[in-house]
């Protein structure tokens, strides 16, 4: 069984504030850093630091050097990114002082996943093999339907929620793994515990994950209910919790670990994630949970 995340490489530009900038206001940022981030490439960096082996396929600009060499220097196979154009895309993230953050994303690059591209990729891939999607790619209904008609297991986080992501899709979905904000788009109410109601009557097949932040998460599949708290930890920067979080949930899923066992392990790998700034960088290896 392989595992392969279609994904966005994005590179982060975290400008840390007093406070979000307001509309018609203009703020001095404190300071500015880089960092390699990309809710894809920091899927799939999470997967390689919990062990288990990733593909990353995706898009990144001439530009996108560092991107695939931090992929590589921590294990991801990047045999499938290619660089079909010139600038990468980015995130514009401010940063305030609780920790809490807001994204601006410029697509660049990983609007030119290709049909021709995805076929390719998938051409390697079989039924079984489980595929790493979010909402940060060019043509990812033509994915999900190509990925699912081989009877590859979908993991998706549909993120950011947004007009591209249509009901049929989630039909295809073997496991969703979605925030409060995702959750409420898909289910239509804010609700937490009615929505994942909701979503488990309409997408019989699909396994539900809610991550909450602070109050921590929550599986929901037939009638299978499992709460886990979140690790208490100083909290500096929440970028790539999620995507920590869903990398190491996968992760522990491929070695056949119980539901209730990889809810724990992703909920502590995200917990150090939160108490480091950056996303790539800040996602903890295995041996450090
Ligand atoms: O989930 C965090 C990520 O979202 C950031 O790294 C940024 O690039 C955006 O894709």
């Amino acid at each position: 069984m392989k595992i392969l995340n279609f994904g966005s490489c994005n590179i982060d530009y975290v400008y840390t504030v007093d406070h979000i900038v307001q509309p018609k206001e203009t703020l001095s940022a404190v300071s500015l850093q880089q960092f390699v981030g990309g809710k894809g490439l920091n899927q799939s960096v999470a997967i390689a630091k919990s062990g288990f082996p990733v593909y990353h396929a995706g898009c990144v600009g001439k530009d996108g050097g560092m991107l695939v060499n931090y992929m590589k220097s921590v294990g991801v196979d990047t045999k499938y990114v290619i660089a079909p154009v010139e600038t990468s895309g980015h995130a514009i993230i401010q940063l305030d002082k609780q920790g809490q953050n807001c994204i601006l994303l410029f697509p660049g690059a990983n609007d030119s996943v290709s049909v021709e591209f995805i076929d390719r990729v998938l051409s390697d891939f079989e039924g079984g093999d489980f595929l790493v999607l979010q909402n940060e790619i060019s043509n990812l209904d033509y994915i999900i339907n190509e990925a699912s008609k081989k009877g590859m297991k979908i993991f998706l986080n549909p993120s950011p929620f947004n007009e591209k992501l249509k009901p049929d899709m989630f039909s295809k979905i073997y496991c969703l793994i979605l925030n409060e904000v995702e959750l409420s788009g898909i289910a239509g109410t804010s609700d937490i515990e009615k929505g994942l109601e909701i979503l488990k009557d309409k997408y019989t097949e699909c396994r539900v994950v809610a991550t909450l932040g602070g109050d921590g998460s929550i599986y929901s599949y037939k009638d299978t209910l499992i709460k886990q708290p979140a690790f208490n930890v100083e909290v500096v920067d929440t970028t790539a919790a999620g995507d920590t979080f869903m990398g190491y949930f996968i992760s522990q899923i491929a070695i056949e670990k119980p539901v209730d066992e990889a809810l724990r392990t992703a909920s502590l790998a995200a917990s150090i994630t939160v108490s480091r700034k950056g996303a790539a960088p800040s996602i903890p290896y295995m041996k450090e949970i």
